[in-house]
Order: C-alpha cells, then structure tokens, then sequence
C-alpha cells in the first residue's frame, strides 16, 4: 500500500521540526556545550514530592481516578486551578485542563481556523504552535518584538492592511512573559493597548503562559488575562502549563476564557483525548491544595537565577560591542541580535568547530517571513561555569 498518496493535504503538508535535526546533527560532538535545548533542567523536578502523591492518589482515591473522567476536566484539579487564579474570579465553565498547553492550544486554533485564515503572532514566536496552526490551513502574519513586547504600531497597521484586504483575522497569538525565544516580556502598557486594539477590530486573543511563573527577580505584571477581567471584556483567553513548573513529562496545563470558547474546546477534547490523564490531574490539583507550589517555584529560581546571572555577566564580558542581547528576568531564553549582515544560520555551521551551540534564530519565524541576523541561548540546561566557558566560546566565534 502506498500510503503517501492517501494521505490527507494537511498531512502532505507537514514538513518534520526543523530544530529537532538541528540539535541532531550535533549529537556526538564530543564536549559540546549546548544553549539549543528547550528543556527544563531535571533538577527542578518535585520527584520526591510527586512520587508520594502519586501513590497517595492512586491509593486512596484510585477507583475515582482510574475510571474515564470529564472532558471539561477534574472537578478537584479545576478547583484548585480556581483557587490560584484567585484574581480571575473564574466559574468553573470558565476553564478547561489539557494535556500539555499544545493540546489546549490547538483546540482552540480548531475551533477558529479555516482554510486560509490569519492568525498574527510574534514574530518570532513559539514554532511548535506556529507551525500547527499553518499545519490547519492558518496564514501567518509576524508582528516584530520589541524589548517590550510586540510592535503594537505595527499591529494596528498589519489589522488595517488586513481588513482592508477583505482578510480573515481568526485571532492574535501572543507569549507576553518570558518569550520563547527571545525573553521579552510585554510591558503593562502594552498589554493594555492591545487589549484596546482587539476590542477595537473585533480580534480575539489567545495569550500562551507557560513562563510566567519562572521570574527569578523584579516585579510581576498582571497577565493580559487578568487585565482584560478586571476591565470585564471576555476577549482574552490563556493558557498556563505545568510543565516548565512540575515536568513537561506530566502534560498538565490549563486553559481559562469566555465559557462560549471553553465549551467548543471541551468539544474537541472530547474527540482528541477524551480527557486529560485523570491521576495527574488530582496529583497536581492536591500539590496545589496542600501549598506545595511555592516552594517548588522558589527551588526553580534558585536553581534557574544563578545560570541567568551567569550569561548574562559572561556575554556582558566576552562578547564584542556590536551585539544586542535581552536581558530577561525569568524565563528560559535569552536572544542575541547580530549584525544586519551576519547569519545565525552560518554561524550555527562555524560554531560546532568551537564546541558550542544553540538555535539560529531564523528558525522561529513563520514561513517566508524569516530574519537570519539572531540566535536563541538557553541557559536552564548547563550550570554557571559551563555558560561562562560556553559563552567564551561564542565570543571567539563572534571576533573570528
Ligand atoms: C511558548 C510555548 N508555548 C507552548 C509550549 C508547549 O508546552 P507544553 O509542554 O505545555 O505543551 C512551549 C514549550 O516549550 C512554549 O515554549
């Protein structure tokens, strides 16, 4: 059987992750440093903690558990994503559990998204969700980040040029903390204007957090979630994970908005998954009830915080003036612009000889719409000394 030729056109479409063979054409350098993962540093994982829970759930409350369980999500784990979400003042039919944000992510992209529909995002964004929603048949348009978070001048033009052009516009994608990839975090200001921005032409927004929580120093913004509720508009939905908070292993996430949207994500879930893993969800539903979070987070940022200084204190001394870096506060990523005329790209080649890697840049932005003069750091994955000898590393590159 000859399945290629069977296959539906949004398969045929689908081309594999072009990061995934990046990192792989690395494997086997010996002493490679590596800035290119995405991962969380297992050090952060609650293994401890987790293994009790799980075993006191499956034990004690297994013959609920390990039965089929609501699409909408765990009764218990909903009501302790209530309780911490305080500020939100959510009803229950106000928020959904998922497996993974990629999994809430894409029913909600299915329940907006025809065939040659827009979606704006970042630009650059999250590939993982970009490339799923042109997986759906979504056009992209990228709106340029600034160190403050997406260009909204350049947002409302990009609306105008659309509408104008009898364009669908499906909804705005934005990652407002800690960026992936580039750190940002949008500025109060901004968050508000954007709000204004979709009431004004009518464009809903889905805002994707799973950074949120990894601040390791200054002040917390209310997300545009939080924003937009107090202001009593239902324009926003968010998303919020686990996994870079417990352990991507666990799919845990959630989903809060209008109850209109909930109840058509529920109804995709109901096709894809069923329902989230129902044990998880207790797990992480008592982990929040019993307070556990706080100190989970505080073990992230004292684990994350001094490989942040780290990078940041060795870029500022190895490397050449001309560059640019963001210095984010949390997160996962930093992202160096280079010069106009240097290549991430060709750099990514010349830096295996040096023993060091990382993602060029181009490779985070939506189909045709690519720059090349960037790259993404990961600082989550090695300790302090190996980012100085890492960053050592690219310096010499850089002044080659
Ligand atoms: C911005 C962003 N959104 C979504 C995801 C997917 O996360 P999850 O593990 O919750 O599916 C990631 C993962 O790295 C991400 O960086």
């Amino acid at each position: 059987m000859d399945y290629k030729k069977i296959f539906s056109q949004s398969t045929r479409k689908q081309g594999s992750s072009m990061i995934r063979e990046l990192v792989a054409s690395t494997r086997g350098i010996e002493g490679l440093i590596s800035f290119a993962g995405g991962f969380p540093s297992p050090k952060t994982f609650p293994t401890k903690e987790l293994s009790e829970l799980y075993a006191d759930v499956v034990k004690n409350e297994g013959c609920e558990v390990l039965q089929y369980g609501a699409s909408e999500g765990d009764p218990v784990f909903k009501q302790a994503l209530i309780n911490y979400e305080i500020k939100s003042n959510l009803k229950a039919s106000e928020i959904i559990t998922s497996v993974g944000s990629t999994n809430a992510i894409f029913a909600y992209a299915k329940c907006f998204i025809d065939e040659g529909d827009y979606v704006i995002c970042e630009a650059p964004s999250f590939l993982g969700t970009v490339v799923a929603f042109e997986a759906m048949g979504a056009k992209l348009q990228g709106i340029e980040v600034e160190d403050d978070g997406m260009d909204m001048v350049q947002l409302e033009v990009e609306i105008q040029k659309l509408i104008a052009d009898n364009q669908k516009i499906k909804f705005i994608y934005t990652i407002p903390e800690f960026q992936n990839p580039t750190g940002v975090t949008m500025s109060k200001i901004k968050r508000e204007r954007l709000i204004e921005l979709a009431e004004l032409y009518d464009i809903p927004i889905l805002e994707d957090n799973p950074y949120g929580e990894l601040r390791y120093c200054g002040q917390r913004i209310d997300s545009i979630f939080e924003i937009a509720r107090m202001q009593n508009k239902n324009i926003v939905t968010s998303v919020k994970s686990f996994s870079k908070v417990l352990g991507p292993g666990m799919r845990s996430a959630y989903m809060m908005g209008d109850e209109v949207i909930i109840a058509k994500v529920a109804l995709w879930m109901q096709k894809i998954i069923v329902s989230s893993d129902c044990v998880t969800q207790r797990v992480v539903g008592r982990f929040l009830e019993r307070n556990m979070l706080d100190a989970q987070l505080q073990k992230i940022s004292e684990i994350y915080k001094p490989s942040l200084n780290a990078m940041l204190d060795a870029l500022e001394k190895y490397m050449p003036s001309t560059l640019k870096w963001t210095k984010p506060e949390g997160g996962m990523f930093i992202w160096i612009t280079l010069p106009q005329d240097m290549s991430g790209d060709e750099l990514f080649e010349a830096a295996k000889a040096e023993k060091v890697c990382f993602i060029p840049g181009s490779k985070f932005y939506p189909k045709g719409q690519e720059k090349y003069n960037a790259i993404r750091l990961n600082f989550t994955f090695a300790d302090p000394a190996t980012i100085e000898e890492g960053v050592k590393r690219l310096a010499r590159l850089f002044k080659k």
